[in-house]
């Protein structure tokens, strides 16, 4: 027991195969990688979300008393990326130290780390300090001001900072950071060919299904033109997720 403690330790790539998945080249450096400032541009169902969460309990266990923040787009999704990091946590079993408090979105772990999973509301998030990870979850479709409130959190305790996302055109901070970023970011690029678990034929179908700007950008990554298609976009979301809450939920636009 004491031998796989500390091998989890030294390799969260065990962490992650407890939790069922063997992870991906990409997964495996970003779980290992000690850069200050990590950007990952990734296709749909690539693993974003699920490699959110293990890197959040891999430093939430092995480098106490560690404040995690979780950043998503939406309130929504903040809670689904939640439901991860404590399943990842039952997955570790008595690996993790146990979870000592709880309430609806964090936890406190008895080694004195907390995980918090952030509202996407910028006046709600102010005022954590010395924060050693923020992971922000489809950061594409996290606001600007967002972005601005939550990174001086990182500056004094020198925190790491993850930004996992399917590209949305050529605007925001993501995008930004991204092509003129700088050399301060490691910066990886996955796209839908390049992950094992999706099926080539059903690739083929999906880009005849969305065609070939919708293909370019949410399989192949590519920071497409933004147009006026925001309508298109929600119904073509729609059709192929169940992520996007529809327009229309009682026939009425949602304004
Ligand atoms: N390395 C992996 N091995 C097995 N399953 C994986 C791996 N990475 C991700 N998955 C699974 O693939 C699916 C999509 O992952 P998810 O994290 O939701 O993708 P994304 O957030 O990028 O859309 C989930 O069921 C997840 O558990
Ligand atoms: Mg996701």
């Amino acid at each position: 027991m004491l031998a796989e403690s500390l091998a989890l330790a030294l390799d969260p790539v065990l962490l992650a195969r407890r939790s069922g998945i063997d992870p991906d080249p990409w997964q495996a450096q970003l779980l290992r990688s000690r850069a200050r400032q990590s950007l990952l541009l990734c296709c749909r169902q690539a693993g974003k979300s699920a490699t959110s969460a293990l890197i959040a309990v891999d430093e939430a266990i092995h480098r106490p008393p560690a404040l995690v923040l979780l950043l998503a787009p939406a309130l929504r999704q903040s809670q689904e990326l939640y439901r991860r990091v404590r399943a990842t946590l039952a997955a570790a079993g008595d690996l993790a130290p146990p979870v000592i408090e709880e309430s609806a979105l964090r936890l406190e772990l008895a080694n004195g780390s907390r995980i918090v999973a952030l509202p996407g509301k910028e006046a709600t998030i102010r005022g954590y300090s010395n924060v050693a990870l923020l992971v922000v979850d489809e950061a594409a479709r996290v606001s600007d001001d967002l972005y601005q409130a939550v990174r001086p959190m990182l500056a004094v305790s020198g925190g790491r900072l993850v930004l996992l996302s399917t590209p949305f055109g050529k605007r925001g901070f993501f995008h930004h950071e991204y092509t003129e970023g700088g050399p301060g970011w490691e910066r990886v690029k996955i796209t839908a060919p390049e992950v094992p678990r999706i099926d080539p034929q059903w690739l083929a179908e999906e880009r005849n299904r969305i065609g070939d700007w919708w293909y370019r950008q949410e399989y192949l990554c590519e920071f497409v033109e933004t147009d006026d298609q925001v309508f298109g976009y929600e119904e073509i979301m729609r059709a192929v997720s169940n992520d996007v809450q529809p327009l229309f939920p009682n026939g009425r636009l949602v304004a």
